[in-house]
């Protein structure tokens, strides 16, 4: 079973004709080949190889850990599995923030070395050089704005985001900020439905939110925490489409046990 795929590839500029036309657009991040390959077959229109890579494959607390050299190697992956939809990679932390000819020089290896389509940058007016420079080198550009994980430390909780009107003030600043320099989306992590709104109302480009409520252009979800591959991780903000973490458990509960109680392999499953 699939959705209808109205569109044979996502680009930068589908996406902006879906917002135009008033159609959600949907993104999941991916990491790996085969369940890459499962979700554009699915028919999502962006695949966001996340920095979440850190804490999801790797087991890190933060996603500060993960190098340009391990994103590189996911991103790779997943490009290889992808007929349709748009990859967009992180750009992961320390890799753009000390000066934008780093910046861009880390978006051109992911760019060369991985296949994919589009970086994603954390930050609003303090990283405007780097993507504005990245922009110049005719690579698209999504912002991230809000909870942006890469500033754990700074923040101190991964609580949301945007709720004093300074803050909520200047987040819109650097919306527009990333609108003018020419970023094709921003992905608006947990912040106040209402303020996610009136972004996605001012600003041209589409506004895929998360913990972000409905009024915006687009729904991004981490994959292994909408499949229900992690049972302890519960924001508000995510719906299980699954209970992986509870099939996986039963099938190697049962697989085991058929080991141990020589029932696997029976008759036919040999040569
Ligand atoms: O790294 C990631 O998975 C992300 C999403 C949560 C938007 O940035």
């Amino acid at each position: 079973m699939t959705t209808s795929k109205k569109y044979a590839r996502i680009t930068t500029k589908t996406l902006s004709e879906m917002k135009e036309n008033g159609e959600k657009i949907a993104m999941l991040t991916a990491y790996d080949f085969t369940l890459a390959g499962i979700v554009d077959q699915a028919g999502v229109d962006i695949i966001l190889v996340g920095d979440s890579a850190s804490n999801v494959m790797a087991g890190h607390e933060t996603t500060l850990p993960i190098t340009l050299d391990q994103m590189i190697y996911h991103a790779s992956s997943v490009v290889r599995a992808v007929k349709r939809a748009l990859v967009v990679v992180d750009l992961p932390f320390g890799t753009y923030q000390a000066d934008s000819k780093e910046a861009l020089r880390s978006a051109i290896r992911i760019m060369k070395e991985s296949g994919a389509h589009a970086v994603k940058l954390e930050g609003g007016k303090e990283i405007k050089d780097s993507i504005a420079r990245i922009l110049q080198a005719g690579i698209p550009v999504m912002g991230h704005l809000g909870l942006t994980p890469q500033s754990i430390y700074k923040f101190g909780t991964y609580t949301v985001r945007a709720q004093k009107k300074a803050e909520a003030e200047q987040l819109r600043a650097d919306a527009k900020m990333l609108e003018t320099l020419g970023c094709f989306g921003i992905v608006l992590e947990k912040i106040p439905a209402t303020l996610a709104g009136q972004v996605a109302q001012e600003i041209k480009v589409p506004i895929i939110g998360i913990g972000a409520g409905a009024e915006v252009d687009g729904q991004v979800l981490v994959l292994h925490d909408m499949l229900g591959m992690d049972q302890t991780f519960s924001p508000r903000f995510l719906r299980r489409y699954l209970n992986l973490n509870e099939q996986i458990t039963t099938a190697v509960v049962n697989y085991t046990q058929d080991v141990k109680q020589k029932r696997f392999p029976n008759a036919k499953e040999k040569y």
